[in-house]
């Protein structure tokens, strides 16, 4: 039997797990999956079950801890007073208990405040001896951070000397413009690089570099709001008694300061500022996620104190996340590999959380109905996640008289086939197969992208082009192109004409698992492919399976067993898998191959680029870099965009560190084995 307290602790158990979760990915990866909004939520059940419930065992919850771990590869700077974080209210209501708890804690006395701008950037602790900066550092875990100096050095709103030669400690926040990172992801687009999800972690991904030249080529600014320590003999520092001289003191010294902080005398000032900036804050080039109320007078500040996650006497007060009104344009119907016709609203470009959205998605026709966008009308768009724009509402009362409910339409845009809504499915679907022009696109692109038969340059371009040119009207006609038909497209010349036959060429060696997904059956992905492989061993034999055979397979269910059935008792569908064997396009399973011959199946690095960082148990790591070579990697010393690897074992260098910025796929040691083995690959012995 359950108990009530058992599932209490299970739940409070699931909540750290996930908010410790929660924080790696936004303090340590710069990658967070939830919005703060989501964030906070789980914090506040979690307070209210620790507090209704408490546990016996460790005392620190997951909340005590205010950041992310240290990356080892920085110097570690120690933090005394701990760096704070801030306890977060929502609403007017909430602030105002924050209000009249501050005013209780001081007895008689009525508090006065300063209003600050919160922004979405990161922490950082700088130290400055006689004007100089000696040491800058991230926040960490509020108790150790990494040691940034020579990268904060570069960044150019910073002063590296003060105008006066005062010795204190100081904390700030540095960010990423709106219109520099704007201008940084469309620079890595162009490069083809990984893009930022938001101005913070573009902030952040340029902070914590190893490399301050990288830093330095960031265009990255700071605010700064808080004396953390002074030297005690510092009398020019000594006199500042209230958080609002801070902010003229710091202006005074050609410190950054976010300029539009208030003096609030009374709770209504305070929410006349709260009020202003909801609005306003779109206007501003810099990210803000709230502001921050904090209690004017220094002294009175330590009266209050602090807990150990944050101080009594400041408090953040969260805006909602943004949703930013723009007109629809259009609405599209974009047809999938599957053939899923998927809506789309076309929206007049708009800011929304730092970048342009001109498209968000309508997932469906039942969304589109239940939400009843329609073109003409003006919708909110939110960034899900903060990243993926979606329509949140219309706003009706601007709709224009004229406008009518979308009409899905019955035939596919694409090829004009009759589109088809299954039962218990929300999607429609092209019934045109092959013969429909967007489906056979996607289903090119699919066959040949990298995780299917890894054809490197036949990307979407090149086959938007053989598509025109009549030149691909099944998967199987990529086998049957010769260089003159690449040669009559515009965008190839000798050299790549004969480098895109070469890679052709060379894909048909694939391994079978790489073929069953290339084949791009329904629900069969890059894991349920390896299965049958693995079980049929043959292309021959998979086609022979009865579904009652497929389904009795662990990781094989009825769907997926229908799927395959289906797929392969199409005669268009045998047709293309026999003219792929006629071709020479491998059909066996990796070991199965004719022993003797060289494998071309233990070419599973084919192509790729690796770098290899840090110690390994297996083998030494000169060892393991040949083996890498005879698996048709190729091993690199530095990581780039270009690499597509990097294998860490203990203790890895600063290659680890460049390779999470960059986006750079990372597997470690055992993983790495695991993977090979699993393709039937062992390490050579001695
Ligand atoms: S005061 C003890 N003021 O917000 C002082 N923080 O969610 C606590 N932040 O970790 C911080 N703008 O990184 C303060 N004007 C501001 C801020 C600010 C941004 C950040 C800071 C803090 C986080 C708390």
């Amino acid at each position: 039997m359950t108990s009530r307290s058992g599932t209490n602790e299970r739940r409070i158990q699931a909540l750290r797990d996930l908010i410790a979760y929660h924080n790696h990915r936004y303090y340590d990866l710069d990658q967070p999956e939830i919005t703060d909004v989501e964030y906070d939520a789980l914090v506040d059940e979690l307070q209210r079950l620790e507090r209704e419930h408490p546990l016996d065992g460790p005392k620190e919850s997951v909340i005590e801890q205010v950041g992310g771990q240290v990356s080892p590869e920085m110097g570690i700077v120690s933090f005394s007073p701990p760096v704070l974080s801030l306890n977060n209210v929502h609403n007017l209501d909430e602030l105002k208990e924050f209000y009249l708890r501050v005013a209780q804690g001081l007895g008689e006395q009525s508090p006065h405040f300063t209003g600050e701008l919160k922004i979405d950037g990161l922490s950082v602790v700088i130290r400055y001896q006689k004007g100089r900066m000696v040491q800058a550092a991230t926040r960490g875990d509020g108790l150790r951070g990494e040691d940034v100096t020579a990268n904060v050095e570069r960044i150019r709103p910073i002063p590296s000397m003060l105008s006066q030669p005062v010795s204190m400690e100081i904390r700030g926040e540095v960010y990423m413009s709106r219109s520099a990172f704007v201008a940084l992801n469309a620079r890595r687009k162009e490069e083809g690089k990984a893009v930022f999800a938001n101005p913070r972690n573009a902030a952040a991904g340029s902070l914590r570099q190893l490399d301050p030249e990288v830093t330095a080529s960031r265009e990255l600014s700071a605010f700064f709001y808080q004396i953390r320590r002074i030297e005690p003999q510092d009398a020019a520092v000594a006199h500042i008694t209230t958080q609002y001289r801070t902010l003229e003191f710091f202006r005074e010294l050609s410190l950054p300061v976010e300029e539009h902080f208030r003096y609030c005398e009374t709770l209504d000032d305070i929410d006349d500022y709260v009020r202003e900036w909801e609005n306003q804050r779109d206007s501003l080039d810099y990210d803000t996620d709230g502001l921050v109320i904090k209690l004017n007078d220094l002294a009175t500040q330590v009266r209050l104190g602090e807990t150990q996650k944050a101080p009594r006497w400041a408090v953040a007060y969260k805006f909602p996340p943004e949703e930013v009104l723009t007109e629809v344009v259009g609405i599209e119907i974009s047809v999938g590999r599957t053939g899923v016709l998927t809506p789309t609203a076309i929206l007049k470009p708009v800011l929304v959380a730092g970048t342009t959205v001109s498209r968000a998605s309508l997932h469906n026709e039942d969304i589109l109905r239940e939400k009843d966008v329609r073109v003409g009308d003006f919708v909110f768009i939110r960034k899900a996640g903060e990243i993926i724009p979606e329509v949140v509402r219309v706003e009706k009362t601007l709709r224009p008289d004229n406008t009518t409910p979308f009409q899905f339409p019955s035939q596919c845009p694409a090829c004009g086939s009759t589109v088809v809504r299954l039962p218990q499915e929300a999607a429609y679907r092209c019934t045109g197969g092959m013969a429909c022009s967007a489906q056979l696109r996607e289903a090119v692109i699919h066959f040949a992208s990298r995780d299917a038969m890894d054809i490197e340059g036949l990307g979407e371009k090149t086959v938007d082009l053989l598509l025109e040119a009549g030149r691909v009207k099944r998967v199987d006609d990529i086998y049957r192109l010769k260089e003159d038909d690449l040669l009559a497209l515009s965008r190839f010349g000798r050299l790549s004409a004969a480098k895109l036959v070469q890679s052709i060429e060379r894909s048909k060696s694939q391994p079978l698992h790489r073929l069953i997904f290339a084949l791009g059956m329904r629900f069969v992905g890059q894991r349920v492919a390896f299965v049958l492989a693995e079980r049929y061993r043959t292309m021959k034999a998979l086609e022979e399976a009865s579904y009652e055979d497929l389904v009795s397979i662990p990781d094989v269910g009825e769907r997926i067993a229908n799927s395959v059935r289906t797929f392969l008792s199409e005669p268009l569908n045998q047709e293309v898998i026999q003219s792929l064997k006629k071709m020479g396009v491998n059909m066996n399973h990796l070991e199965t191959t004719l022993a003797g011959e060289e494998r071309a199946e233990d070419k599973v690095l084919e192509g790729q680029s690796i770098v290899v960082t840090g110690t390994f148990h297996v083998m030494p790591r000169k060892n393991l870099e040949s083996w890498i070579a005879e698996l048709g990697g190729r091993v690199v010393s530095s990581v780039s965009s270009r690499t597509d690897l990097v294998l860490a074992g203990e203790k890895p260098g600063s290659k680890l560190q460049k390779a999470q910025t960059m986006n750079v796929p990372i597997v470690f040691e055992q993983e790495f084995f695991e993977r090979m083995a699993k393709e039937g690959l062992t390490p050579p012995t001695g």
